[in-house]
């Protein structure tokens, strides 16, 4: 054993040295490349720029583009792929500019490159950290293949308030869930190794905060205390930079009153001096220039402020190209400052293998051979088909079986906006996906079940009956047609149809750009015209089967209320159709489960399960005067996050312990016996909360602390068991210290944070 131990020192020991080895030549390779740059060379690496092309989601694209190529004032590019395009760009930079320095090529590869996945929102329901590891290992694949090499993706901003568009890029409202997707998402684009041919470097984003903007309306202001953000908003970026990640974003908002992308206290004490982050920081899309329009004073002074700050590439806004000499010459910024922001983009490139092969990534025969691959789509079918979430599964009156899966037999109507649609499927921020590659719904149905059952179609309704509304969501090509019909024909089409079906699905919901950038709504409610045609369905007394389509939480109360079955599918991505009908059908047994609440109404928002105690909490549904609760809706949410039903049933046992003390460095073993009673083989995320029964602050009612997605063959009973070290009850004080507070807590085990399954134990001194 002994043996065992000092080989292994020693390897660790030699892998150190070889580290340190590497460092020190790059070192030396960077300082001496700096010593050959002008000031202009150095301020040009610092520069990214976009000619266009891709989603441009601010005013500027950039112009000259080739002329400050040559001259060696673009640092990298985003925006345009294809080895062919991007090895001609990258020519003019090794061939033609004075020091023949290599440009770093990005583009935001948020949820797949062409094999589209589900939303990032979707992916996280799967709770599945090896699919969703495999989903950017996927996506780096197929995005290198193309010439693109650093990604602008993971997005890891904590969303509790759905109304904010961008809750569909994210992974939800759980710092601890949050953080074990940030860290996959890493893992996946850069499998510990940058300067392979199929990795990328990863940027987590957006830093930080971003989440968290007032009123759900983005780029909107965020306040809130140090304790909150550190406990509840920033694990996730922290997790994300500890798995190695490349590049930080940082981002639109303000931070304590100072725009994150002049906040030194931000970029440089936390996520440098704290965190040990050592890769670049990128800003985004003009947020140097932004913090004009924020107050911070002109584009000198605000450029001046980011690269004080710590923010080291400028993303298409040229506030460093145009005013950081003049900075320089004033003395408000200095050389070592612009050399800091240099190097660290150098150091990038350096260890993306650039200055040993600029073309690296450019092998024309590898979009062919990577990219849409059978294997791919078979993935991407299967990751849509495990991010689905069953809210509701009726018993039907007077039948044994629940409404789903469905016979493949008989008759369907298949109904709604969604069911025919075929750009709405990959949905928000697929820029490299193509619609046309899609499978729409309907067309699931036809490959799935097309031989055994009769399938009748009709739309029934539009997305939005709005011109206007529907011109807004249109900004990326058409995601909503408005019928010519009126829409009471639509719904007596859908009706007539449903006349001769056995089953009505109706797919319905928003369009892909309902949610997203710039995509926020104050109504979580499926649009109004498609809520008509849900009451004339059910109406006819049909079993009536809602595929819910939303890049965010919606509110489903009167749905809940008038369908039989619910399943909520996000935007699925390219596979989207197949993966429907699959699980429809019964091919795949839904697993998925929330990983955002779901709220009765708006109003309820921002709602979210690990809230803290009040004073006066309410101990029941029931209203009760001078508790904290509304007068017109209880405080339950709809859906509580973790919730998710599957065709099969799972009875948990009671939790027991390893022991009922855990002292400061122990650890304890947390188990509960799970059994399969229903009639399907499925899988059960099992999830492990944690409570804090005293405290010297208010803490969270519940915290997951631990989750397993487990396989249950039909009858099977396994015994689950997670592993809680006292360090993991720790949390940060007022102070910003960090640790666990002895005393009593409570342990729940079940399948969503609703549960009461539980057992107390004790953290001793
Ligand atoms: C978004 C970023 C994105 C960037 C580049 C910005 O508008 O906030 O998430 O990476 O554009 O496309």
């Amino acid at each position: 054993m002994k043996k065992l131990l000092f080989l292994a020192a020693a390897v660790a020991l030699f892998i150190s040295c070889g580290q340190q080895e590497q460092k020190s030549e790059m070192d030396t390779f960077i300082g001496d490349l700096m010593s050959e740059m002008t000031i202009e060379e150095k301020i040009g690496q610092l520069n990214l720029i976009t000619p266009g092309g891709g989603i441009p989601t601010g005013s500027v694209v950039s112009t000259d583009v080739e002329e400050k190529i040559k001259t060696g004032r673009v640092g990298g590019i985003f925006g345009i792929y294809g080895p062919e395009k991007l090895r001609q760009a990258q020519k003019m930079a090794v061939e033609e500019s004075r020091l023949g320095i290599p440009m770093i090529f990005g583009a935001d590869v948020i949820h797949g490159y062409k094999t589209t996945f589900p939303i990032p929102l979707g992916l996280s329901a799967t709770w599945d950290m090896e699919l969703i590891e495999k989903s950017a290992q996927v996506a780096a694949k197929e995005a290198t293949a193309d010439g693109i090499f650093w990604n602008f993706s993971p997005m890891v901003d904590i969303a509790r308030d759905p109304r904010w568009g961008r809750v569909a890029e994210g992974a939800g409202e759980d710092p601890y869930l949050g953080s074990r997707v940030a860290e996959a998402m890493v893992r996946g684009y850069q499998q510990d190794d940058l300067t392979r041919e199929n990795t990328m470097m990863a940027t987590v984003k957006h830093m930080a905060l971003y989440g968290a903007s007032e009123a759900g309306r983005d780029y909107n202001t965020v306040d809130m205390s140090r304790m909150r953000m550190f406990n509840e908003y920033l694990p996730p970026y922290k997790a994300g930079v500890e798995a190695g990640a490349g590049c930080v974003m940082s981002s639109f908002n303000d931070v304590d009153g100072v725009p994150a992308s002049g906040n030194k206290w931000l970029l440089t004490d936390l996520l440098r001096e704290k965190w040990g982050f050592d890769g670049f920081v990128v800003s985004d899309y003009t947020s140097i220039n932004e913090m004009i329009a924020h107050g911070l004073g002109d584009l000198q002074a605000v450029s001046a402020l980011a690269l004080k700050a710590g923010l080291d590439m400028d993303m298409v806004g040229e506030g460093f190209l145009t005013t950081l000499e003049k900075s320089l010459e004033e003395g408000k910024v200095t050389e070592a400052d612009i050399d800091l922001a240099c190097r660290r983009i150098l150091e990038a490139k350096y260890k993306l293998g650039l200055f040993d092969d600029p073309y690296l990534y450019f092998d024309d025969a590898r979009p062919d051979r990577d990219i849409l691959t059978d294997e791919n789509r078979q993935f991407a079918r299967k990751a849509a088909a495990e991010s689905f979430v069953l809210l509701k599964n009726a018993r039907l009156p007077g039948q044994e079986n629940q409404t789903l899966p469905l016979e493949k037999s008989g008759t369907v109507a298949l109904v709604g906006p969604l069911a025919d649609s075929q750009n709405n499927m990959l949905g928000t921020w697929a820029p490299t996906g193509e619609h046309s590659l899609a499978v729409k719904v309907i067309d699931g149905f036809k490959n799935v079940v097309g031989e055994e059952v009769e399938i009748l179609y009709a739309k029934g309704a539009n997305i939005v009956d709005e011109p206007e509304y529907a011109e807004k969501i249109n900004v990326f090509g058409p995601k909503v047609e408005i019928d010519e019909r009126s829409p009471e024909e639509m719904i007596r089409e859908a009706l007539t149809v449903s006349a001769r079906a056995d089953v009505i699905v109706a797919v319905v919901g928003e369009a892909s750009e309902m949610s997203g950038e710039s995509g926020n709504r104050t109504n979580l409610d499926v649009p109004e015209n498609q809520k008509k045609l849900i009451r004339a369905l059910a109406e006819t007394g049909k079993p009536l089967v809602l595929v819910t389509m939303s890049g965010r939480p919606l509110t489903l109360e009167e749905e809940n209320e008038l369908a039989d079955a619910i399943l909520q599918v996000w935007h699925p991505g390219v596979e989207a159709g197949n993966a429907i009908a699959g699980v429809l059908f019964g091919e795949t047994i839904p697993s998925g489960k929330l990983t955002a609440t779901f709220p009765r109404n708006v109003g309820q928002v921002p709602i979210y399960y690990a809230h803290r105690f009040t004073g006066r909490p309410q101990e029941s549904d029931e209203f009760q005067k001078f508790k904290t609760n509304y007068l017109d809706v209880e405080n339950s949410p709809l859906f509580p996050f973790g919730y998710g039903l599957s065709y099969t049933q799972f009875e948990y046992g009671n939790v027991t312990l390893s022991n009922s003390e855990i002292a400061l460095d122990d650890e304890l073993e947390i188990s509960v016996d799970v059994t399969n009673t229903g009639d399907f083989d499925g899988e059960e995320i099992v999830q492990l909360y944690v409570r804090d029964v005293v405290a010297t602050v208010t803490r969270p009612v519940k915290e997951l602390k631990g989750f397993k997605k487990v396989f249950f063959a039909k009858g099977e009973t396994k015994t689950v068991t997670f592993t809680l070290k006292a360090e993991d009850l720790g949390f940060y004080h007022p102070d910003m210290s960090f640790y666990a507070e002895p005393g009593d807590f409570i342990a729940f085990v079940g399948g969503n944070s609703n549960t009461e399954n539980s057992v107390e134990f004790v953290l001793t001194e």
